[in-house]
């Protein structure tokens, strides 16, 4: 069992750290809003710390899950970051939905400590946090992956290598791009069948076991045909999601027209107030 520190609190960090405690591991951890942290401890016993700083010191592993960029760099070389205590030979694994540019940036500044860093973005959103049933895409040296899996293994259905650091981050980017088209066509589609006076349920049921089945069409159609889009993942993490893939197609060349223009959709959506409903919510700029 190792002694690790979990940073960011949130709806993912909190279910993921409440599992590190539930296998053994001994956690400390660390939330800006204070209140969580508190109600946390509340719930699984273990300790808060009052910075990133505090957190990490003294940990093999220091886990994070916060917002973006900006909140990554914030929590590990901003003021009480956790890179000022992190320990030679200790490894610091990102959960952030963030760009590889950045897990770049700061495996290079841990490895100034002699530590470690491996960013590893998650997919299966809240229920799988909940249920410990994330898929976990690694970007790291190989020893420092070795480090860090058994640990992330509390809360992982699948966890992999992918390359070398930043390679985590460029696997969800493909994840969140092969989402946004997918769910722009079933939206699409699905409200093409209404229009028509088909029965929604129906067209699923019959399509669904064929070529155009897919897991959105699977678990979201039939949330789409009642309106129903309170599912987790809100669109405006889907266009900061977005905003990072558009990015780095950018610098890689890739073309991504697809996305650019679902990414201008998921905008339309906002400016409907509909920025906390989750992905799926696509289908309301055609019903
Ligand atoms: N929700 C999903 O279904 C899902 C699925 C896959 C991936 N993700 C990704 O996972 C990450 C977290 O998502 P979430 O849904 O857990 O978000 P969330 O509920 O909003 O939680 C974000 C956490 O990060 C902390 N935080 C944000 N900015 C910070 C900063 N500058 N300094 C310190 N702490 C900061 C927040 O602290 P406070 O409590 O003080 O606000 C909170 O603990 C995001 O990158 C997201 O894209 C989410």
């Amino acid at each position: 069992m190792a002694r690790v520190a979990f940073i960011g609190l949130g709806v993912m960090g909190a279910p993921m750290a409440g599992h590190l405690a539930k296998a053994g591991h001994q956690v400390t951890v660390y939330n800006r809003t204070a209140s969580r942290a508190a109600d946390w401890v509340e719930r699984h016993g273990h300790a808060a710390a009052a910075t990133p700083a505090d957190a990490a010191e003294g940990a093999e592993l220091v886990l994070a899950c916060v917002g973006n960029d900006a909140d990554v760099r914030s929590v590990t070389t901003g003021p009480g970051g956790a890179f000022e205590t992190l320990a030679p030979g200790a490894v610091f694994v990102d959960h952030t939905t963030a760009s590889a540019e950045v897990a770049r940036e700061l495996a290079g500044r841990a490895a100034e400590r002699g530590a470690g860093f491996v960013d590893a973005p998650v997919s299966g959103g809240q229920a799988g946090a909940e249920k410990g049933q994330l898929t976990v895409m690694c970007g790291g040296d190989a020893g420092d992956f070795a480090r860090a899996e058994p640990v992330i293994a509390a809360y992982a259905r699948a966890c992999r290598l992918m390359g070398p650091v930043g390679a985590g981050q460029l696997t969800k980017m493909v994840n969140q791009i092969c989402i946004a088209g997918l769910l722009q066509g079933l939206s699409e589609g699905l409200a093409f069948g209404q229009k028509a006076g088909l029965d929604g349920l129906a067209v699923l049921d019959v399509i669904g076991k064929g070529a155009a089945g897919s897991w959105q069409m699977e678990n979201r159609g039939p949330t789409m045909l009642e309106g129903r889009f309170d599912f987790g993942f809100a669109i405006d993490w889907m266009r900061k999601d977005l905003a990072i893939c558009l990015e780095e197609a950018e610098r890689n060349g890739a073309a991504l027209p697809v996305t650019a223009l679902v990414d201008q959709f998921y905008k339309d959506v906002q400016r409907m107030g509909g920025g906390r409903g989750d992905t799926s919510s696509l289908i309301r700029r055609l019903s």
